[in-house]
């Protein structure tokens, strides 16, 4: 056992965790979208307006505050009107991105929204910038936000659908330096400034622009954040994108359940550079944005292994283990160190795909270790961040590892710690000093177990959370993290 102590200031606040920081992704790929959300409404699986009733449930469990919807790469190929009216008469096409399998339009639109509205969070669109025209994302704002009378309202109203809905967030592009259009960064950038200038704010309806920013660390990425910075005024931009998934090698990413040790680090070493990232493109930011105006959305981040075996390898679909549950664990509470200028995150991706917190098959359905991460971190959603450092070792030489992650927050009065161990066979004792806060009673909850374990479809149960225990006396918190362990401490001033 190793013993570490820990400090907590609630007087020195951080930043304020935006509840987006807990923000999920759901692409047009695989059985995200058909199988995993939506079945159709002859579904014999429980569903409304062919929504499953079991995925609304679990969404709202977890108090999910948004959700990104197309793309992903299918965003920069996808034309909404294909995805309106009459099902029956819908256009299909071929979703070259996700396997070449067609896509029957039967989610567009209106299907996204009434989930959003259903699980009671934010939609945020990703427009088409790389295939499509400004007039086509300039006519979608209007169809879904304008309330008077216009070619686009009219069509929405002959689709069904009476008021406006409200739309906030707003991507101009997925990845355009990649797969929506392999741009250079001024050449987004201008295409950019024109796309956004017909993305009008109707009816009150203010929108929230979002430019596809960088793709990872180094000078070509750096360069592309600084193009951004230096060319967008306020007025024309909210907040710029940043992608980066936990890959170690494109060729062979590795299994999601066989690992070794050294591939457990290799994984955590991937998941602790997102500090190092954050940190990079925020300095850039804040020399041409020292007001903290503009924010950072890191709207697709996760773990990237091989698919299941037998599966298609254009479905990405991957089991998720307790070393995904520390992953995720572990960078939220990054996120929510940056949140001063780090204002939504999105994990990809929410079913089926990736680091999926739901897997389904057929009817059942299945809670991921991660999506377990997302119902313990839940206080933290618009809480006030606050000091919190612990003393740490480095687990893995040559790799940056910590043992101990954590972070900590304040919302009426109640206090959210936040904790991974991630050593795989060692436990800490931590002992922590609370300054500025009465701390009257703690309780708590773990995620712990060896860390290849997963909830399968005949085990859905086996790693859950569980209540667990700390003491706390004299302003001072004693709380054992056995080796593998996510736990959340709740404390009542
Ligand atoms: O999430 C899978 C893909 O990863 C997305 O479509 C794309 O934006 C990213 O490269």
């Amino acid at each position: 056992m190793k013993n570490f102590r820990m400090l907590i200031n609630a007087d020195d606040k951080i930043g304020h965790i935006n509840r987006e920081l807990y923000g999920h992704f759901s692409e047009h790929l695989g059985r995200c979208i058909y199988g995993g959300i939506y079945v159709g409404e002859n579904s014999d699986i429980p569903n409304i307006h062919g929504i499953r009733k079991d995925v609304i449930d679990a969404f709202k469990q977890i108090k999910m505050p948004v959700l990104r919807w197309p793309g992903g790469c299918f965003a920069d190929e996808y034309h909404w009107q294909d995805g309106i009216g009459d099902k029956s008469k819908r256009k299909k096409m071929v979703n070259t991105n996700w396997g070449g399998v067609v896509e029957d339009n039967s989610f567009g639109t209106h299907e996204f929204m009434e989930l959003c509205e259903l699980v009671g969070c934010e939609p945020y669109i990703a427009g088409n910038v790389g295939s499509g025209t400004v007039q086509e994302l300039s006519e979608w704002i209007e169809y879904m936000t304008f309330d008077g009378i216009s070619p686009m309202s009219e069509l929405r109203r002959a689709n069904g659908r009476e008021k406006p809905w409200k739309l906030k967030y707003l991507g101009i592009g997925n990845e355009n330096w990649g797969c929506g259009g392999n741009m250079r960064a001024e050449y987004y950038l201008d295409k950019y400034r024109n796309f956004q200038t017909y993305c009008k704010n109707y009816s009150g309806n203010q929108l929230f622009k979002v430019a596809c920013g960088p793709g990872g660390g180094g000078e070509y990425w750096y360069q592309w954040t600084e193009v951004l910075m230096k060319n967008l005024n306020k007025d024309q931009v909210n907040a710029i994108s940043l992608h980066t998934y936990n890959v170690p090698n494109w060729e062979h990413k590795g299994s999601a359940t066989d690992f070794t040790t050294d591939e457990y680090y290799t994984i955590m070493d991937l998941a602790n550079y997102m500090d190092t990232l954050i940190t990079r493109h925020t300095e850039i930011m804040n020399r041409y944005d020292p007001e903290n105006k503009i924010g950072l959305i890191v709207d697709e981040w996760g773990n990237w292994f091989d698919v299941e075996e037998g599966t298609n390898p254009g479905f990405l679909y991957q089991q998720n283990t307790m070393r995904d549950a520390l992953v995720a664990a572990l960078m939220l509470n990054i996120f929510n160190r940056h949140s001063k200028r780090v204002i939504m995150a999105n994990i990809a991706q929410v079913v089926n795909v990736l680091q999926a917190i739901i897997l389904t098959e057929g009817e059942k359905l299945v809670k991921t270790p991660t999506f377990h991460v997302f119902d313990m971190y839940k206080a933290h959603q618009d809480a006030e961040c606050i000091y919190c450092h612990s003393q740490n070792v480095n687990l893995c030489e040559g790799k940056h590892v910590p043992m101990v992650s954590s972070s900590a927050s304040v919302k009426d009065g109640v206090m959210t710690i936040t904790l991974a161990n991630c050593s795989l066979d060692e436990s800490a004792e931590i002992s922590c000093d609370i300054c500025n806060f009465d701390a009257k009673t703690v309780s708590a909850c773990i995620l712990s177990d060896e860390v290849h374990t997963y909830n399968s479809f005949d085990e859905p149960e086996k790693v859950s959370i569980k209540p667990y225990e700390a003491t706390l006396s004299g302003g001072r918190l004693t709380v054992e993290l056995p080796a593998c362990a996510v736990v959340t401490l709740t404390i009542n001033g």
